[in-house]
């Protein structure tokens, strides 16, 4: 198929003028920074979805989003443009310090926090949870770190996401062969082989993690209660110096006094973070 709008392979062309549209849009809603190294993979992860809305180039379907009243357009552009990759216990070093450093010192001072009679109260956040591998690692890791004792505690386990698909995924709570492979053999026992290349998440460990779709944009974000410890590893990895300077002042706000955020390995607030204190690369503690 060849024609003005298309290439020898059927690809509809996206001129630089279209590029620039779509990534400034981008940019302004999710954050995301699309620099032009990024054409090519805006081209070809948009495609399939252009050509199946039956555009047949890229300045009607950009129009026909800007112009939709309802999120939905949007939200499939950006379910194409985010990247959800992740996998179960991804940098693990993460979560060896959270079981021996963080919670050991949060919960003695949560216990003693808590009202007689009450379960004390542990409320982490993971922000990016893509398709739930990194909640449900989490999920896991408290299973195993309370034991019996999880009963005495009310434990509030939130993800988010801003990408439609990854949701659903992450609620299905089944993955692939492929995609458990990295469980380390003590945790396997948290998934149950349902099919010749399926494992489900065990329904105890899916019910402690509540999914919820949330850009990371917005100004405010719809939470009741502020929590002990955020999860946002390689999300910010998207995101411009502002951005990223913006998004880890809101992590902030709604931290409890003390509270952790854990980042990806690749990123960095630097040794100085200003309102974060350094406790070791990747994990900072809010002062
Ligand atoms: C590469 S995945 C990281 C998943 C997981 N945190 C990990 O480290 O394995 C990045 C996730 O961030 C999400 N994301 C990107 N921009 C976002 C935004 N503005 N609001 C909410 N989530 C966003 C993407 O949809 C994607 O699922």
């Amino acid at each position: 198929m060849t024609s003005a709008n298309f290439n020898a392979e059927g690809i509809i062309r996206l001129s630089d003028k279209e590029f620039r549209m779509i990534s400034e849009l981008v940019y302004d809603r999710f954050g995301i920074n699309l620099t032009d190294k990024k054409k090519a993979l805006v081209r070809g992860r948009l495609n399939s979805l252009v050509k199946s809305q039956g555009f047949t180039n890229f300045k009607s379907y950009y129009q026909s989003v800007i112009e939709d009243p309802t999120e939905g357009s949007l939200l499939s552009l950006i379910d194409r443009i985010s990247t959800n990759h992740s996998f179960f216990f991804r940098e693990a070093e993460h979560f060896d310090v959270l079981t021996k450093r963080v919670l050991p010192k949060l919960c003695r001072v949560l216990e003693k926090q808590s009202t007689a009679g009450q379960p004390a109260s542990l409320r982490i956040w993971c922000a990016g949870s893509a398709a739930g591998e990194e909640p449900y690692t989490l999920a896991m890791v408290l299973a195993e770190y309370f034991g019996l004792k999880i009963e005495r505690w009310d434990i509030g386990l939130l993800a988010t996401d801003i990408s439609v698909s990854a949701l659903g995924q992450a609620v299905d709570g089944s993955y692939t062969e492929q995609r458990v492979a990295g469980v380390p053999a003590s945790y396997r026992k948290y998934f149950s082989k349902t099919g010749p290349d399926r494992y489900d998440v065990a329904d105890k460990i899916k019910r402690m993690v509540l999914y919820k779709r949330l850009n990371l944009m917005r100004e405010q974000y719809p939470f009741k209660g502020k929590f002990h410890v955020i999860f946002c590893r390689n999300v910010m990895i998207y995101f411009d110096p502002e951005t990223k300077k913006k998004l880890v002042g809101k992590f902030h706000r709604y931290l409890h006094e003390s509270g952790y955020l854990f980042i990806g390995h690749s990123e960095t607030l630097g040794k100085d973070p200003g309102i974060y204190r350094y406790v070791q690369p990747t994990v900072y503690q809010k002062v």
